[in-house]
């Protein structure tokens, strides 16, 4: 039986909330299922398909009448700006990141909201952490403005758990690699960007170095993910907006030798920037076993069926 009645998504036209939007679609129906986002319109592949409304989630007034006229009861809130775009100006990404968060929170606690997911990041963590199999419980110290808002509301979503008895989830997303919706912003946007530029043009000018390891996941197990632990048993949670999860880890040399045993001709090189500094904060390995205990995740894409799958339909996309 289904969970909730009505679902909001919000930055549900990011690169997570297109395909998140459209499995919550598959599995609650058009009707039940409401998109935000600051764009003017659905992209053709949502069209007809789900309700939308150009939203931006700082304005309090309209977010929270949109969730009494909808009588939302489940909110997956992805509106955020990303590591990469937060160090462009840190300040849009504090007042977007947590006055957005703190939006959501005190609407839910108004309308009586069931349950909320707000994503966290591996850049919650930062130097100092160990790089392998990093424990679920761990210090976090970001350096990243991207990583403080991360872990600001990670104790956020536990916070108002205890406090309101807001029923609040979260996952440490590794990098997320799909093939429907450009990433927005992100240190691991590369690791999209090169299927891309694999297929187009033969190359790819990596803005992340050779030699530097980060977790990744494919898009079917990041949303399998992201569902499963909102339909989770409340009671089988021993946390809340922070649970590690991890599939796979590569270095941009690693990812580009799976792609050239699919594209023979295709070469990399390296230039990297900013977001080099960044990806060296991040850890190499996760230790997703509490995950793995409370709700039963497992991921099913590595390294070379991902490579298989994206390049199959972006090749389909550009043929
Ligand atoms: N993919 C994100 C980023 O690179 C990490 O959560 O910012």
């Amino acid at each position: 039986m289904n969970k909730f009645k009505k679902i909001l998504v919000t930055g549900g036209l990011g690169q997570i909330g297109t395909e998140l939007s459209l499995e919550l679609i598959n599995i609650y129906g058009s009707e039940n299922v409401v998109i935000t986002d600051i764009r003017d319109s659905l992209p053709e592949k949502l069209q007809d398909k789900a309700l939308y409304t150009k939203l931006n989630v700082l304005n309090y007034e309209e977010l929270n009448n949109l969730i009494k006229y909808h009588n939302i009861d489940a909110i997956y809130h992805l509106a955020a700006i990303l590591s990469g775009k937060g160090e462009e100006n840190p300040f849009a990404c504090w007042d977007i990141n947590m006055n957005g968060s703190m939006n959501v929170f005190k609407t839910s606690i108004e309308n009586n909201v069931k349950r909320i997911f707000i994503p966290s990041s591996m850049a919650a963590w930062g130097l100092g952490i160990p790089k392998q199999d990093v424990p679920q419980d761990s210090i976090t110290r970001p350096t990243s403005i991207y990583g403080v808002t991360k872990v600001a509301g990670e104790r956020l979503c536990e916070y108002m758990f205890h406090k309101y008895n807001l029923d609040c989830r979260g996952i440490r997303y590794p990098g997320i690699i799909s093939s429907e919706t450009l990433p927005g912003g992100g240190t691991t946007d590369y690791a999209v960007e090169i299927f891309y530029e694999a297929i187009k043009n033969n190359h790819y000018t990596s803005f992340i170095d050779k030699g530097t390891v980060l977790p990744m996941m494919y898009m079917p197990d990041c949303i399998k993910a992201t569902i499963n632990l909102m339909d989770a048993d409340v009671n089988k949670l021993t946390h809340h907006g922070d649970y590690n999860v991890a599939a796979f880890s590569f270095a941009p040399e690693d990812l580009a030798r799976e792609i050239a045993n699919v594209l023979p001709a295709f070469t990399i090189d390296y230039k990297p920037d900013f977001r080099q500094a960044i990806a060296d904060s991040w850890p190499q390995t996760i230790d997703d076993s509490c995950a793995r205990e409370d709700w039963n995740w497992t991921p099913e894409y590595d390294i070379t069926s991902m490579t298989k799958d994206m390049i199959a339909k972006l090749s389909e996309r550009f043929k």
